[in-house]
């Protein structure tokens, strides 16, 4: 039996535990959505206020050279690099991250156009699946988009295939895939292959250039803190540079810019991505919430992260057996950072859970989230959590007709 004090003797040990005090969280709650959105750091609130405070409000339009307000969605690219493994000049911020999908499925398909069929996950992002299509629909040439039971993948991959698109770690179940094998098994059919990290990035160790990943897009509002909608990332291996172009081309993407030339010339590197203004207040946000990295590597952040998971599923189980249904996989290679529970009450489960002080969410039909940062999460934060859980479940309370409410966002 898992106590208490077991837990606080974790934390004491914890090497991460002073993090905590960057985050701004609310008293007495534990916030278990960080997988949705993370919460604000200190210094991206003063890196935000500097941008809004000195760089806009007395720079003016100078500061688009003075404060290098046109370098950010590079120099951020850079700092978002390290994360996943990529060389500098090989990330850009910038977009969301549909958008910057739509970016890279487009310029994919023009470099394999004897080729007709691109793959993706059925259980993907809806986003995703959206997105392939619409670009598949629009390559200038008939293509099809297979959503395929992702295990089946092997059968499916032929001469036929330009791209396979995958989630790295299921937004459901938190299941995490084998990225090195999978890419491999693409480009041994001669494919292409693009990653969606957006479950991932800060969240488990990712290395683009030991897998060979083509190419890569995440967001950073979930594990890395970026804010609200926060500028998303987009990672083109070094050799594909130049070869993929921009479908959605823009001036600032152009190699001079204020020569206002009205032909499309793309500017070298990652900056051939870029389409519009950068969007300098999200970015700040982003540029304060990546301060944290400089003092944690991502490795520590794994291993924290695989015990507060590791812990939740054994208190679980422990105090409420067959209760629910674990979705996510037990083994720690194949395991994000959330843990995601089957049960047919969920939506009033997480509804109750939030009003008794733990934020988790739920996804259609039946699957209650928990996602795990371990930069401000504490082991008895998911004691309590757990605690929490158990009375939400032996008190029923979440059968009150105001649990049922369905909000817009779950
Ligand atoms: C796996 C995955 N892909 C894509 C998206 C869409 O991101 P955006 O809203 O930045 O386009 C999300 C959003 O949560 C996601 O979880």
């Amino acid at each position: 039996m898992i106590l208490r004090d077991d837990c606080a003797a974790l934390d004491a040990s914890d090497e991460l535990s002073s993090v905590r005090d960057e985050f701004r969280l609310n008293e007495g709650e534990i916030y278990l959505d960080g997988n949705s959105l993370g919460p604000v750091t200190e210094s991206t609130s003063r890196r935000v206020n500097e941008v809004i405070n000195t760089e806009w409000a007395h720079g003016l339009v100078r500061s688009w050279n003075s404060a290098g307000w046109m370098a950010e969605p590079t120099r951020l690219g850079d700092r978002v690099a390290t994360l996943i493994g990529a060389q500098p000049g090989e990330v850009l911020v910038a977009d969301t991250l549909t958008i910057l999908l739509a970016k890279l499925i487009g310029g994919a398909l023009d470099l394999r156009t004897d080729r007709h069929v691109v793959l993706t996950d059925v259980a993907n992002f809806h986003s995703d699946i959206y997105i392939v299509e619409a670009m598949a629909a629009r390559a200038g040439r008939p293509m099809t988009v297979k959503t395929i039971d992702r295990n089946t993948l092997n059968e499916e991959l032929n001469e036929d295939v330009a791209l396979v698109m995958l989630t790295h770690v299921d937004f459901r179940t938190g299941e995490m895939l084998d990225m090195k094998t999978i890419t491999e098994k693409v480009h041994a059919a001669g494919s292409l292959m693009l990653w969606d990290f957006a479950h991932s990035a800060g969240a488990v160790p990712l290395d683009v250039t030991d897998c060979d990943v083509d190419f890569a897009a995440g967001c950073s509002y979930k594990y890395l803190n970026g804010g609200p909608g926060a500028p998303a990332f987009i990672y083109v291996r070094t050799k594909w540079q130049g070869a993929l172009l921009n479908p959605l081309p823009g001036w600032l993407g152009h190699a001079r810019p204020f020569d206002f030339e009205l032909k499309y010339e793309p500017a070298k590197g990652m900056q051939a991505f870029v389409t519009s203004s950068p969007s300098m207040i999200a970015l700040a946000a982003l540029d304060g919430a990546l301060d944290v990295w400089d003092r944690v590597t991502i490795e520590q952040v794994r291993v924290k992260s695989l015990a507060l998971t590791d812990l939740f599923v054994a208190l679980i189980e422990d105090r409420l057996p067959g209760v629910f249904e674990l979705l996510t996989p037990r083994e720690h290679a194949k395991r994000g950072s959330q843990v995601a529970l089957r049960h047919a009450e969920g939506y009033g489960i997480i509804q109750a859970l939030i009003e008794r002080g733990v934020v988790g969410d739920f996804r259609d039909p039946d699957i209650c989230r928990f996602g795990f940062t371990p930069l401000y999460l504490r082991y008895i934060d998911v004691f309590d959590a757990v605690e929490r859980i158990v009375e939400v479940m032996s008190s029923e309370m979440f059968r009150d007709p105001r649990f049922t409410v369905r909000n817009a966002v779950t």
